[in-house]
């Protein structure tokens, strides 16, 4: 079967590196990115340059009508889409709860949550058996932040990924029977743009990995074959789960 996969976020770290490694595994790749226009063409100029099929969609994954396009405009391209990837997400603005700000919790939650599921929704109206479609795979990027409430001053963002999860549980149920399997995949630390500022200064990286038990941070490398196989069918009885891959997990 020809394998279609869409990636939101896929300009950056964990989604750059998901789409490189899927397009030697013989899909045809769509990234959505929504302002790295250069790091997009980038990533679909090295598909294309090992003889892979890449494009790049732009959009907002925080907004309805940009998510609609983007599935609209990647079926018209490149064909019914059997692979889903939701990597788009933002670690928001750290800061203790006494500090949060109404506004800011809400973009989080936009684009960490709601537009995640609004991708889930679009991922399941096309792949659903029961509407004509073929079955497919969904991998929502979450993070052990869920498990644990996250790194002090993270409390938002670690909500915000234990609802990925949450709905990733009750997603999963609700399509199973449809030829649609769904999974989350929890990182621990990785170093990607997300968080090179941080692990830029010797001292807090130095912190952070004493708090992981394999004393290091991850790569965008090792997080994309986690989430390759769970693409895959090697993968196939596997739904509703949630993968970490994390070094094994960390300690406050
Ligand atoms: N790095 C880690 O340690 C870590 C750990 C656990 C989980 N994660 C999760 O892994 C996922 C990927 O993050 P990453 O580490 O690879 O960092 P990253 O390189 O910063 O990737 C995040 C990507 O999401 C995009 N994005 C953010 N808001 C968007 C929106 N509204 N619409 C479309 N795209 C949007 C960003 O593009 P723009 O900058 O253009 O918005 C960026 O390309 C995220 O969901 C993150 O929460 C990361």
């Amino acid at each position: 079967m020809s394998k279609t996969l869409l990636i939101t976020g896929g300009a950056s770290g964990i989604g750059a590196e998901t789409a490189r490694q899927a397009a030697t595994r013989g899909y045809r790749i769509a990234i959505n990115y929504r302002t790295r226009d250069a790091q997009a063409k980038k990533v679909v100029a090295d598909i294309e340059a090992k003889g892979g099929k890449a494009i790049a969609l732009p959009g907002d994954m925080a907004r309805d009508a940009d998510i609609v396009r983007l599935f609209e405009e990647t079926e018209k391209a490149l064909g019914p889409i059997t692979h889903l990837v939701n990597s788009a997400g933002s670690n928001g603005k750290r800061g203790r709860v006494d500090a949060l700000d109404a506004a800011v919790i809400s973009d989080l939650f936009a684009i960490n949550v709601i537009g995640l599921m609004l991708c889930c929704r679009e991922a399941s109206r096309r792949m659903s058996t029961k509407n004509g479609g073929k079955g497919g795979v969904i991998v929502n990027v979450s993070s052990m932040a869920a498990t644990l409430g996250g790194r002090l001053g993270s409390s938002a963002y670690a909500a915000s990924k234990g609802a990925v999860d949450a709905f990733t549980k009750g997603f999963a149920r609700e399509v199973a029977a449809e030829g649609i399997r769904a999974n989350s995949l929890r990182p621990g630390m990785v170093l990607t743009e997300m968080t090179e500022g941080r692990l830029k200064d010797p001292a807090i990286r130095s912190s952070i990995e004493a708090s992981i038990p394999m004393r290091r941070v991850g790569t965008s490398a090792e997080i994309a074959q986690a989430v390759l196989w769970l693409l895959s069918d090697e993968s196939s009885f596997i739904t509703g789960a949630m993968l970490d891959a994390s070094g094994g997990g960390y300690i406050i």
